[in-house]
Formats: structure tokens, sequence, C-alpha cells
């Protein structure tokens, strides 16, 4: 392979089956504005945005090139810095959430800009770095945006998934909560205590709503469950990332540089007019209870990475949990993505790039 090409796990046109993503060779990104750096990659970890963005669940938001690559997390080391990046040289250990211009983390090589990314503090390991950063801040803006406070009481739902797992721990070890419930499949019990739940249900054979009628400050629906108001005491508040968006945070999934034509605008205007319909009647029970709710989009946020995660990776008090790991190959790409689609990881799923 010639020194002016990489490898990047992509798909060649919008699939839903994990056969179906490549390793294709493309020329090497290049930084293209003073802000970015370039970042030899270690590890990188999937999201469900990931396959769903290959699926052409996002395609009526913006038009999508091919080969479209894959990937907002990674782990590496900064290779080339751009004259205005004031926080990294070259020879940092970074990790972060790139933006939605930067995606294609999964790669041997990426650009992304200096804000998403923070040091990855210590020894902390690139493959365990990669696990944090799209996944981790879901959990904790999501939180602040509920507006979680010390000794309060929080549901959290798939509290093994990526996002749950670190909404236990932050809930725990963050924001101070007194009662940390979650929901899990038998086998993730004793790993989400361990991350922090005081209050383990498992969905298979109990109904949450029920084990908690009333009871939560605070509920953060990460399955798309809109019966969460249920578990949600009078005047309380709820957050979501997985149920339907409002219109107005749909731009948030487009890439600001690709420009929509009128047909597609109008298209996207008439989209977020129905997203606006299914998000109001969906949550009317949570209104007629009086609970505060709002739909989050995660943003990427380097510092906060640092601020929030770093002291707890560092110490040891944060240890994320991995599903699997998985090598840079295509069939180790396409094993790492069977398991995201399937939708039963413990913790997250990372495919290592380097060692
Ligand atoms: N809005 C945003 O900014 C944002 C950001 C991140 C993620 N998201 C969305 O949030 C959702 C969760 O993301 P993720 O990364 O946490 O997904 P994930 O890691 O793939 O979730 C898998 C986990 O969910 C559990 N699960 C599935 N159904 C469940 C249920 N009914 N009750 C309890 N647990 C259940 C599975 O456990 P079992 O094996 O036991 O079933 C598994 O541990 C996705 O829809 C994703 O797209 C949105």
């Amino acid at each position: 392979m010639s020194s002016e090409t990489y490898k990047v796990a992509a798909v060649e046109r919008y699939t839903g089956n994990a056969e179906d993503y490549v390793l294709a060779e493309l020329p090497r990104p290049q930084l293209t504005t003073a802000t970015q750096v370039e970042i030899e990659v270690h590890a990188a970890s999937l999201n469900p945005i990931d396959y769903k963005r290959a699926k052409g669940m996002l395609s009526a938001l913006q038009p999508d090139t091919f080969p479209l690559k894959v990937g907002y997390d990674v782990a590496g080391v900064v290779t080339k810095a751009g004259d205005g990046v004031t926080r990294f040289k070259p020879g940092d250990r970074v990790y972060g959430r790139v933006g939605e211009r930067d995606g294609g983390t999964i790669a041997e090589w990426m650009v992304a800009e200096e804000s998403a990314l923070g040091h990855i503090p210590g020894s902390v390991s690139f493959a365990t770095a990669a696990a944090v950063p799209l996944a981790g801040l879901t959990a904790l803006q999501a939180l602040d945006a509920a507006g979680l406070q010390r000794g309060q009481s929080l549901f959290v739902s798939a509290g093994m998934g990526g996002v749950g797992m670190f909404a236990v721990a932050l809930a725990k070890h963050h924001f101070g909560a007194a009662v940390i419930a979650t929901t899990v499949s038998a086998a993730k019990r004793e790993a989400a205590e361990e991350m922090g739940a005081t209050k383990v249900i498992d969905y298979k054979t109990e109904d949450y709503t029920l084990v908690l009628k009333d009871l939560v400050d605070v509920g953060f629906d990460t399955t798309g469950d809109s019966n969460i108001y249920k578990a949600i005491k009078q005047g309380g508040q709820a957050v979501s990332v997985a149920m339907m968006p409002d219109g107005a945070t749909l731009d948030g999934f487009r890439n600001p540089d690709a420009p929509l034509s009128l047909f597609a605008s109008a298209k996207l205007a008439a989209i977020k007019c129905v997203a606006d319909g299914v998000q109001w009647f969906t949550t009317r029970r949570l209104r007629a209870k009086g609970i505060g709710y709002r739909y989050l989009l995660m943003k990427p946020d380097g510092k906060a990475l640092e601020a929030v995660f770093n002291p707890l990776l560092e110490s040891g008090t944060l240890v994320p949990a991995i599903s699997s790991e998985h090598p840079f190959t295509e069939a180790g790409v396409r094993a790492a993505f069977k398991e995201s689609i399937a939708g039963h990881a413990t913790g997250k799923i990372v495919v290592k790039v380097r060692d």
C-alpha cells in the first residue's frame, strides 16, 4: 500500500448486513483547517449510529457519498498538528468523539478538530480510551440536561449497554445519585452492580415500570421506551437519546459541509414536521404528569473528556466494560459490526488498529 493511501472501514452502498463492510483503500486524509490534528489510530469503538448511518437511516437528512467511512470514536497518537492547534503536539496520546465532517475513525489514520479531543490519561490503554467518548459524553450530557442532583434517584434503561453503563457509573461517581436503578438481562446483573447500580431489574422477567412506579426523580431512556414516565415521580425529569428527536435536533445529525438541494431541503422540512408530531405524541404522557422532557443529541467535547473522565479513568474508579476487541481486518470489522447490529453487547465493542 502506498503511503499516500490508507485503509478505512466503510460500506460501498447502504446496507444493514455486517458482511458488506470492507476496508476501503482511499487517499490519506489531509488537515483542512488550522485547528485539526492528524492521528495515527490505535483503537476505535463502535456505536449504533455507525451501523444506522451505514444502513441509510440518516440519508433523508443529508446526501452520503460512497464509500461511506464509518466510526466516530478514536484513540491514537497525534502525528501532525495544524498551526492553530494549542492543546496538542505530535506524540500526544489522544481520544475523542469526532465531529460529523471527520467521521471514519475505524481507520489507520484520520484527522479531527482539536476541540473534540482530550489527552489519554496515564497508562490508560488505547482500547479503554476508545470505548469512552461517544457513549460516555452522551451519558454525561444527558444527566446534566436532566439536572440530576446529589442524593436523587435515577432510572437508566439498559445499564450495561454502551451509554447505560456510563450513565450508571457517572450517576454514582460524578453526580452522587443515591439510588441508581437499571434494567439488564440476567447475565449482566453482576456487571451492572459493579458499575454502580443499586437496583438491578431483569427486563426479561420483571416490568421496571411496576417495580419503580412513580419512584425516581430522573429517568434516562436509552432504548426508545416512552413508558419511562411510569417510573418517574410527578414533576420529575426525563431525558432520552433513543426516542424520536424533535425536528430542530435533526440538524445536529447533519454534516454542515454537505449542502442540500432545494428538493432535499423541502423534504427535510417535511421530515422535521413529522418528527415534531411524533415527539409530541410519544411524550404526551410525560407532560401530562408534569415531567420535564427533552431529547438529547450528544456533542463532541474534548475538554469534558479531560475534566470528567480522565480522573475517573486514571484512578481506576471507572473501568469501562469492553464486550469484545476485534482486529483491524475485514473479518474483524465485520465481526464487530455483527455484534453491534445484534444489540446485545456488554459495554463497548472495540476495533484494535495498532498495538
Ligand atoms: N442521541 C444521541 O446523542 C445518542 C448517543 C448515543 C447513543 N444513542 C442511541 O442510544 C441507544 C443506545 O446506545 P448504546 O450505545 O447504549 O447501545 P448498545 O450498547 O448497542 O445497547 C446494547 C445493550 O442494550 C441492552 N438492551 C436492549 N434492549 C433492552 C431493553 N429493552 N431493556 C434493557 N436493556 C436492553 C442490551 O442488553 P441485553 O443483551 O441484555 O438485551 C445491550 O446490553 C441507541 O439507539 C443509540 O443510537 C443516541
